[in-house]
């Protein structure tokens, strides 16, 4: 008997928002995976553009941070010749899907979301119904494209889980539709906390520009960030319950050096947390060198940037098309004869 062979490479899809700063977190947490991850995989990547604007967002500021993401992820060493990379709104289907899945969420699980409830605190003066309903968008995101993992901080993972129920639901409301993804969230470096008060995420709006450290900061900015961060009155290089400061250093230091935390330790015995702060400035300075350096030629290669996200969008787009038919067709909408 003939066995069919159905085996396909699982699929990953990520985004990130291009609202300004791409931080060491957000490098650490996600994007260091998403890079990894292309040979093993089928990944495909987005700037989550329309999810920035549930901040109010300067016209041009907001284009010349888009760019620049995207020159930055390429320079990070997305490839787009093996994984699409494109912009969330050229390809439509984001937002048709979007509308689609609002209805199908409960207004009670976007209550719950802890983003939403942080986002609202920060933002007061513009709790719009964007920002309430962003998780749906972003369970579209993923769902366009039947993912099977989502590489993400883990931030992130609240959302992941509403995706699952959305997904699951649709599913047996109907039929077997989407593929219910899994997060993939690092051992180490899920959680990058700010350099100031390291009992909170790095972050990107943190307005103290010391609490993160940019992809693109220059090296003595990097090496003065890490020599200021906060840590605690011991001395001893260690892991342990209370020293966040320095177990966040250590877990930097780590995902960077690919040490273990015994590695590190044993590195470190007998020195003060000076010459440790030093080391993981100079190790994360030596790792976005390369980086930086390649994002300074993509930057300049606006013609090569805009051939990148158009067929990436291309590709994006006749991948998602799929998907959003199936489930039209499957609620019952009249299909297109056009
Ligand atoms: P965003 O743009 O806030 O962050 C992008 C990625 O960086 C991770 N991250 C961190 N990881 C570790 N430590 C930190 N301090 C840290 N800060 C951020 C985030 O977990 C994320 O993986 N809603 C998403 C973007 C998005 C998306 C999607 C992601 C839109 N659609 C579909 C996955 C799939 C966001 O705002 O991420």
């Amino acid at each position: 008997m003939e066995t069919e062979n159905t085996e396909r490479k699982k699929v990953i899809f990520s985004a990130i928002q291009p609202s300004g700063t791409i931080t060491l977190g957000n490098y650490l947490g996600a994007l260091k995976n998403w890079i990894t991850l292309q040979d093993e995989y089928d990944c495909i990547f987005a700037l989550a553009d329309l999810h920035t604007i549930t901040v109010r967002q300067t016209p041009a500021d907001f284009r010349r941070h888009t760019l620049e993401a995207y020159a930055l992820l390429l320079a990070c060493g997305i490839d787009p010749e093996k994984s699409p990379f494109f912009i969330q709104s050229h390809v439509n289907t984001h937002a048709q899907l979007a509308w689609i899945l609002n209805c199908y969420t409960q207004f009670g699980e976007l209550q719950r979301m802890t983003q939403f409830k942080d986002k609202s605190a920060k933002h007061a003066d513009n709790v719009n119904a964007g920002l309430f309903t962003y998780p749906s968008l972003m369970a579209a995101d993923i769902l366009l494209y039947q993912a099977d993992l989502v590489p993400v901080g883990a931030d992130q993972k609240q959302h992941l889980e509403l995706t699952r129920n959305i997904a699951e639901r649709f599913n047996s409301a109907y039929s077997p539709t989407f593929t219910v993804p899994d997060a993939y969230i690092p051992k180490q470096g899920a959680r990058v906390m700010s350099l100031q008060d390291p009992s909170k995420k790095m972050s990107k709006s943190d307005e103290n520009t010391n609490a993160y450290v940019a992809v693109l900061d220059k090296p003595e900015d990097i090496l003065r960030k890490f020599k200021r961060a906060v840590t605690d009155s011991d001395s001893h290089v260690c892991r342990a319950e209370g020293k966040d400061g320095i177990n966040n250093l250590i877990g930097i230091y780590s995902c960077i050096t690919g040490k273990t935390d015994e590695q590190i330790e044993a590195e470190f015995e007998g020195k003060g947390y000076g010459d440790f702060k030093t080391a993981v400035g100079e190790a994360v300075i030596e790792h976005l060198r390369p980086i930086q350096e390649r994002y300074a030629d993509y930057i300049k290669n606006k013609d090569f940037l805009e051939k990148c996200y158009t067929e990436g969008a291309q590709k994006a787009l006749a991948i998602s098309t799929r998907t959003l038919n199936k489930v039209m067709k499957k609620i019952g909408f009249i299909p297109k004869a056009f």
